[in-house]
C-alpha cells in the first residue's frame, strides 16, 4: 500500500504517558502497555486504530474493563478500537506476547548474540506492542523490565534508572523513566551480559554526565575512541550550537547484528558493533574516521531529531540532513576541512546523483512511499545535508546558527515539518529565499551550465548561467532552482581577485564587506538563464566557479583544459583545486572509453602524467590532499557520464591509465612509499593518517603493475605493518593480481584474524570486490565459508554488497552476477527485508547498460516479483525499476 505526503491528517487521539512492562524470556516475551489516552478535539468519537505487526493479543482493557469482543476489530496489520469512552481521557491496557528470538528481520524487540535488543525507527515498534505508530505522537514513557539476572544481568531503557531488585526464580527488573516526551521509534530497550567502560562529561553548565559504553566484555578495550568521539561531540555541539545534554546518563550500546549504523534512541543509543569497536590492530583510518561521524552523529540527534523531532516520515530530512550537516562540520573541524569535503562530495557523486538520475529518483522530501525503510537514503541524508549546507551558504554561519536558535526555540518538544525549519531560517535573518523550497520537492540533479566571455575594452568579464533540472519518475516538468554558487577569479599569477561589484538583473550590486573588498562570493543562481557581470578587470579572469561545491548540481563549463590545469595549480579553494583535477581526469577517461570501444589504442596524455607528477612532487601539498588528488575518479561515475554504461570499456580504462601513472611515475611513486613509512606507534590524527594515506595509494598503484619488485615491496608492507591501515592496504594492493602470492596473503590475513568478526568482514569484503574475471565463483563459494551468516547485515553488505562493487564482475556480460544476485536477494527477503530490499536497490539502474545487459538483469527483477510471499520492501525497489 502507497502512503502519500497530502494525505497527511492530524491523529484523533493523542497518548499522553505510556508504562510498558517487559517480561523476557526465551521461548516468548510478554508485553504490556498501559496508554493514557485524550481525544484531539472533544466530542471525537471516531475509531482508534492502533498499527500491530507479528504480534499475539492476549487483552484489552479500556479504564480497567476487558473489551468485548464486538468492541474491537483485529486484522494481520491492525488493531481498531470500536466503542471508547466519548471526549474524556482514558487508559488502555493492552498485553500481548511476542517472539525475539525467531524475529530475524532485526526490527522490533530482537536477539543479537544472545542479548535483547531493539530497533524501532521507523515502524518497528508496531512489532513490540499495539500502538499509534507515528512520530507525531509523542508521550512521556517508564519501563519497567524483568528478566533471568544470569543470562541478562544488564537492563537498560531510556531515560534515568529509578527503581531496581530481585525476583523470585532467579528473576530480576529494572524500572527506567524517560522525563521527555519522545515518538515510540526513539524507545529502546537492552538486556544482555554487558559490561561498560565509563567515563564523564561536565556540561558547561555544570551537569555532570555519566557516560557508558555497553560492549561484551572481550570488547571493552576497542571502545576507547568512541569514549573519546562521544565527548568531543559533546563539547562541539555546546561550542558550536550552544547544545547541551539534558540528562545525567548517557548509554551507547554495540550489538553485532544491526540493519543500519546506528540508532539514535534517547539516552540509549544503540550502534552496529562496527561503528564503535576499534583498535589499532583491527580497525583502519576510515573505520576510526567514520566512528567518530556516526557517534557524533547519533548524539546530536539529541536536539536534531529528538528534541525536535518529525511530523511524519516524509520529513525524514528535517532531522536527517540537518543532523549529517553536523555530522560532517563536526569531522570537519576535528579533522582537515578540504579534505572532509573532498570525501562527502565523492560520495554524493557516486551514489546520490545516480539515485537522482534513476527509477528511484525521489526528492529530499519523498511524496510517497510503500516501505519507510527504503527511505533512508542518500538522498534524504546526503543530498539532504548540502540543502542544510546551503542556507549556510547564503546566510553565513553567524546567520545559519540565529535559524537553528529560532527553531530549537519555536520547536522544542513538537513533531515539525521541513517548512517549519525554512521559516525559522528565513524570519531570524529576516531573508527571503524565494523558491528555496523547491530542494525539497524536486528531484533530479540540475545541471548548470555556464559560458563566460571577457571584453578587453570593457574590461569587463561576464558569466552566463543556464539550468536545467531533468525530468524523473512522477515530476516530468521542472522549476529552476536556487543556485547558489560561490565564485572567485583568479588573475594570471593565480592570485584571487578583489571582487568588490557585480552587474545582475539590470543593476549594480555591491558585494564588498564593510568597505573590505572580498575574494568569494555568492552568486543567487535563480532563473533559467541568468548573467553576471564584473567590470574593472585589465585581463581575462579564471573563474573558481562553485567553491567548496555550494550547491549539488552538475556543472559544465567552458573552461579549457589549461584554465583547468592553472586552477589545478593555483586556486586558493583547496576543494577547487582538487576539482579542476577531477574536472580533467573525467574528460580524459572518457575519451579514452571513445577510443577503447572503437578498438583505438589507448595513449595516455603526457600532460596529465606530469600534471600528477608535479602534484606527487609539491612537498607544500598537504598529503592526504595529494592522495585525493591521484586517484582517480570511480568507475561508477565515469559510468554515470556515459550515454549508455560499459562497465568493460571503463575498467579497462581506469585500469590503463593507473599502470601507465605507475609505470611512469615508479620512481616517485616509490619514493612516496619509503618516505612515509613510519616506527611510530599509531595514533589517530591528522599527520599520521594523511602520512599513512599516501604511502597506501602509492603502494596500489606499484603493484598494479604486476612486477616482482613491487610484489615483494607489498609483501614487505604487509610483514611489518603494525595497525590495519598500513596491514590492510598491503593486503589489497597484492590482491589486485591473480596467483599464488595472492592466495597465500589471503589465506595469512583470515588465519591472523578468524577470531575477530569485523576484521573477517574486511576480508570478506575485499575478495568480493576483486575485479579479478569470473570473480563470481569465488562469492559463490565464500557464501558456503563457516564464518559467513546470512542473516547477520555486516556479512552480506561485504559479501554480496562488495561483490556488487565491482562493476566488472556485477555486471559481466554472461549474467552471472545478475544471476547471483537474484538468487540471494530471494533467499535473503525471508529472513530480512530491509537487507534484502538494500540489495536488489543495485538492479535498479538496469536501464543505462547495453540491451543484452538490460535483458538479464530485467530476467532476474522479474524472476524476483514473481516470488511467493515477497516482502513489500523488495517489491517496491524491485517494482519501481521495472517500471520507470
Ligand atoms: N536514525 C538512524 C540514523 O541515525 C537510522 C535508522 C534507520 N532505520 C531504518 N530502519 N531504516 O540515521
Ligand atoms: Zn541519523
Amino acid at each position: 500500500k502507497e502512503i502519500f505526503l497530502k494525505d497527511y491528517k492530524l491523529p484523533d487521539y493523542y497518548f499522553q504517558t505510556v508504562k510498558l512492562n517487559f517480561s523476557l524470556g526465551e521461548e516468548k516475551t510478554i508485553v504490556c502497555s498501559e496508554i493514557t489516552v485524550f481525544p484531539r478535539e472533544e466530542g471525537i468519537a471516531s475509531p482508534l486504530v492502533l498499527d500491530g505487526q507479528d504480534l499475539k493479543l492476549l487483552s484489552i482493557k479500556v479504564n480497567g474493563k476487558e473489551l468485548k469482543v464486538e468492541e474491537y476489530h483485529l486484522d494481520s496489520r491492525h488493531l481498531t478500537l470500536l466503542s471508547l469512552p466519548r471526549s474524556t481521557k482514558f487508559t488502555l491496557e493492552i498485553v500481548t506476547e511476542i517472539y525475539p528470538q525467531n524475529n530475524t528481520s532485526l526490527e522490533g524487540l530482537y536477539k543479537s548474540s544472545g542479548n535483547f535488543c531493539t530497533q524501532c525507527e521507523a515502524e518497528g515498534f508496531r512489532k513490540i506492542t499495539f500502538y499509534q505508530d507515528r512520530p507525531d505522537i509523542m508521550a512521556i514513557y517508564t519501563c519497567r523490565i524483568e528478566a533471568d539476572k544470569t543470562l541478562y544481568p544488564v537492563l537498560l531503557s531510556n531515560g534515568n534508572l529509578i527503581e531496581k531488585g530481585d525476583l523470585e526464580g532467579g528473576r530480576h527488573y529494572a524500572v527506567w523513566e524517560d522525563p521527555f516526551k519522545k515518538p515510540c521509534y526513539l524507545f529502546a530497550l537492552v538486556a544482555g551480559q554487558l559490561e561498560s567502560r565509563d567515563d564523564t562529561f561536565i556540561t558547561r553548565s555544570g551537569r555532570k554526565v555519566s557516560l557508558r559504553i555497553w560492549t561484551p566484555a572481550q570488547d571493552l578495550a576497542k571502545t576507547a575512541h568512541a569514549m573519546y568521539s562521544l565527548k568531543a561531540a559533546m563539547k562541539w555541539d555546546e561550542d558550536v550550537f550552544g547544545l547541551e545534554y539534558d540528562l545525567d546518563l548517557f548509554n551507547i550500546v554495540a550489538v553485532p547484528d544491526f540493519n543500519m549504523g546506528a540508532m539514535e534512541n534517547k539516552s540509549l543509543n544503540i550502534f552496529n558493533s562496527k561503528l564503535v569497536l576499534a583498535s589499532p590492530e583491527t580497525a583502519s583510518d576510515a573505520d576510526y574516521a567514520a566512528i567518530l561521524g556516526v557517534i557524533g552523529h547519533e548524539y546530536f540527534h539529541n536536539w536534531t531529531g529528538n528534541r525536535v523531532t518529525c511530523r511524519d516520515w516524509f520529513q525524514l530530512s528535517l532531522k536527517e540532513g540537518l543532523t549529517v550537516f553536523r555530522d560532517q562540520e563536526f569531522s570537519s573541524d576535528m579533522g582537515s576541512r578540504t579534505v572532509k569535503r573532498i570525501a562527502d562530495v565523492s560520495k554524493l557523486r557516486s551514489y546520490q546523483f545516480p539515485q537522482d538520475a534513476g527509477p528511484m529518483a525521489h526528492p529530499v522530501r519523498p511524496h510517497s512511499y510503500i516501505k519507510m525503510d527504503n527511505f533512508y537514503t542518500v538522498t534524504v541524508y546526503e543530498k539532504g545535508a548540502e540543502v542544510v549546507r546551503m542556507y549556510k551558504t547564503l546566510l553565513g554561519s553567524h546567520g545559519f546558527r540565529k535559524g537553528m536558535d529560532l527553531y530549537f526555540k519555536r520547536h522544542d518538544g513538537q513533531a515539525v515539518t521541513c517548512e517549519d525549519f525554512f521559516a525559522a531560517m528565513c524570519d531570524a535573518n529576516d531573508a527571503n529565499l524565494s523558491n528555496f523550497l523547491s530542494w525539497y520537492s524536486q528531484a533530479g540533479t540540475p545541471l548548470v551550465k555556464v559560458t563566460s566571455s571577457y571584453n578587453a575594452e570593457a574590461r569587463s568579464y561576464s558569466l552566463k548561467f543556464s539550468q536545467v533540472v531533468p525530468p524523473t519518475r512522477g515530476q516530468p516538468v521542472k522549476e529552476p532552482m536556487f543556485i547558489p554558487v560561490a565564485l572567485g577569479l583568479l588573475d594570471s599569477n593565480g592570485k584571487d581577485i578583489p571582487l568588490s561589484s557585480v552587474y545582475h538583473d539590470g543593476m549594480l550590486k555591491s558585494i564588498e564587506k564593510n568597505g573590505e573588498p572580498i575574494y568569494t562570493t555568492v552568486l543567487q543562481v535563480k532563473k533559467k538563464e541568468e548573467e553576471f557581470v564584473f567590470s574593472d578587470l585589465s585581463e581575462r579572469p579564471v573563474p573558481s566557479l562553485l567553491r567548496g561545491f555550494s550547491a549539488p548540481v552538475r556543472l559544465d563549463s567552458d573552461l579549457t583544459d589549461s584554465d583547468l590545469f592553472f586552477l589545478l595549480a593555483h586556486d586558493s579553494d583547496e576543494f577547487n583545486r582538487w576539482e579542476a583535477g577531477q574536472v580533467l581526469a573525467r574528460k580524459l577517461m572518457l575519451s579514452l572509453v571513445a577510443d577503447y570501444q572503437q578498438n583505438k589504442p589507448l595513449v595516455l596524455n603526457p600532460k596529465f602524467v606530469l600534471g600528477i607528477k608535479s602534484i606527487l612532487s609539491d612537498s607544500s601539498l598537504d598529503k592526504e590532499f595529494i592522495a585525493k588528488a591521484i586517484t582517480l575518479p570511480g568507475e561508477g561515475e565515469i559510468m554515470d557520464l556515459m550515454e549508455v554504461a560499459d562497465p568493460d570499456a571503463v575498467h579497462a580504462v581506469r585500469s590503463f591509465i593507473r599502470k601507465q601513472l605507475a609505470a611512469e611515475l615508479k620512481a616517485e611513486f616509490l619514493k612516496t612509499v619509503q618516505n612515509n613509512r613510519s616506527s611510530e606507534a599509531y595514533v589517530f590524527n591528522h599527520s599520521s593518517m594523511v602520512r599513512r594515506a599516501l604511502k597506501n595509494v602509492a603502494l596500489a598503484y606499484l603493484a598494479s603493475l604486476e612486477d616482482m619488485e613491487f610484489t615483494e615491496l607489498a609483501l614487505h608492507e604487509y610483514r611489518s605493518a603494525t595497525n590495519m591501515t598500513e596491514q590492510f592496504a598491503a593486503l589489497a594492493a597484492i590482491a589486485q593480481n591473480p596467483g599464488k602470492t595472492r592466495d597465500d596473503v589471503l589465506a595469512d590475513f583470515y588465519s591472523k584474524w578468524e577470531h575477530d568478526y569485523l576484521v573477517v568482514n574486511k576480508w570478506f569484503a575485499l575478495q568480493a570486490m576483486s575485479d579479478i574475471h569470473g570473480n563470481v565463483e569465488n562469492v559463490r563459494n565464500l557464501l558456503k565459508h563457516p564464518a559467513f551468516d546470512l542473516r547477520n547485515p555486516n556479512k552480506v553488505y561485504s559479501l554480496i554488497g562488495g561483490f556488487c562493487g565491482s562493476p566488472v564482475n556485477f555486471h559481466a556480460k554472461d549474467g552471472s552476477g545478475y544471476k547471483f544476485l537474484g538468487e540471494v536477494v530471494v533467499q535473503l527477503d525471508k529472513l530480512n527485508p530491509q537487507v534484502a530490499s538494500r540489495m536488489v536497490s543495485a538492479f535498479s539502474r538496469w536501464r543505462r547498460y547495453d540491451e543484452t545487459r538490460q535483458k538479464l538483469a530485467k530476467g532476474q527483477l522479474e524472476m524476483i516479483l514473481s516470488t511467493n510471499g515477497l516482502s513489500e520492501n523488495v517489491f517496491e525497489i524491485a517494482s519501481k525499476s521495472l517500471a520507470a
